[in-house]
C-alpha cells in the first residue's frame, strides 16, 4: 500500500528581482491508495509529475512522509524503488543501452546473474512485449511507440509490484495508445498512471485531480472527472503549483 502522510514538497526558486524564495510544490497532501488502478489528472503544471515521483523516492517530500508497504521513501529508497517502477513520459529518458535486449537485460543484471539466461529471459520479455523481432535492431531505429513499450518492458522486467506511469501514451499516436493501454490494464501489478487521456482515467478505480500543487478532488472516476472538467472550463487561476509561495514550510 502507498500511503502519503501530511506531504508537503518545497523547492527554492529565483525570482524577477534576483531573490531566491521557497515556494511549495505540493501540498499538503494525506493519501492512502490501495486500489489496482489509480489515475491522476490535472492541468500542466498542477503538480502530478511531482506526486507521481514522490512514490518511488525520485522527489523526497519536504516534510510529512511517503511509504509503500511501510518502507519511507526517505529512508529506505533502494527498497523502494525495487517495489516501485516508475515509467517516464519520454522513453529516451530511460533507455540507456544501444538495443533492445540488452537494456531489458540490464534491467534483469540483480535478479538473474547469468548473462546467458540473463539474454534468454530479455528475449522473453521482449516477445511478451510484442518486440521479439526487434530485439536486436539499434534502439533509435525504433518507432516512438515502440520505444515506449520497451521503457515499460525495461521496468516490468524487474517484476516491481506497483508501476507508476507519468504520461505513459501522451507520445503515441491511437494504435499505440491503445495497445500501451492494454498492457497496463492486463497487469496484475497495482499502476498508478498520470495522463491527460481522460477516457483512459475514467476506466482507472480511482482519479485524483490536482490543482495548484494540491489533491482537489478525489474518488470514482464520474465525480473526479466532472470536477476536473468544471475545473478545466473555469476561470485559469491558480493551476501552477510553481507559482504559490510556501508559508512555513521547510525547504
Ligand atoms: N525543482 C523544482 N524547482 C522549482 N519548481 C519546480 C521544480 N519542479 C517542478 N517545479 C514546478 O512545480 C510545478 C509542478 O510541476 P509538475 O512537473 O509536477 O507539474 P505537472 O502537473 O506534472 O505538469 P505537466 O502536465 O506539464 O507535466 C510547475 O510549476 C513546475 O515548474
Ligand atoms: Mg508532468
Amino acid at each position: 500500500m502507498i500511503e502519503l502522510e501530511d506531504v508537503e514538497v518545497t523547492a527554492w526558486t529565483s525570482d524577477a528581482g534576483g531573490g531566491d524564495r521557497v515556494v511549495r510544490l505540493l501540498g499538503p497532501v494525506s493519501l492512502r491508495l490501495t486500489e489496482r488502478r489509480v489515475a491522476v489528472v490535472g492541468a500542466n503544471g498542477s503538480g502530478k509529475s511531482t506526486l507521481a515521483r514522490l512514490l518511488n523516492g525520485l522527489v523526497l517530500p519536504s516534510a510529512g512522509h511517503v511509504r509503500v508497504d511501510g518502507l519511507d521513501t526517505a529512508h529506505d529508497g533502494a527498497a523502494v524503488r525495487r517495489r516501485v517502477g516508475f515509467v517516464f513520459t519520454d522513453p529516451d529518458a530511460q533507455i540507456v543501452m544501444p538495443t533492445p535486449v540488452e537494456d531489458v537485460a540490464l534491467s534483469l543484471r540483480r535478479t538473474v546473474p547469468d548473462a546467458t539466461e540473463r539474454t534468454a529471459r530479455a528475449l522473453d520479455v521482449l516477445a511478451r512485449f510484442g518486440l521479439a523481432e526487434r530485439a536486436h535492431v539499434p534502439v533509435h531505429s525504433l518507432s516512438g511507440g515502440q520505444r515506449q513499450l520497451l521503457a515499460l518492458a525495461a521496468v516490468l522486467a524487474t517484476e516491481p509490484a506497483v508501476l507508476v506511469c507519468d504520461e505513459p501514451t501522451t507520445l503515441l499516436d491511437l494504435r499505440w495508445r491503445t495497445r500501451v493501454d492494454a498492457l497496463l490494464a492486463s497487469l496484475e501489478q497495482q499502476v498508478v498512471v498520470v495522463t491527460h487521456d481522460l477516457d483512459a482515467a475514467a476506466r482507472a478505480e480511482r482519479v485524483l485531480v490536482v490543482d495548484g500543487g494540491t489533491v482537489v478532488a478525489d474518488g470514482p472516476p464520474e465525480a473526479a472527472l466532472a470536477h476536473y472538467r468544471a475545473l478545466m472550463t473555469g476561470p485559469a487561476t491558480g493551476t501552477d503549483a510553481g507559482r504559490a509561495p510556501a508559508h512555513g514550510a521547510r525547504a
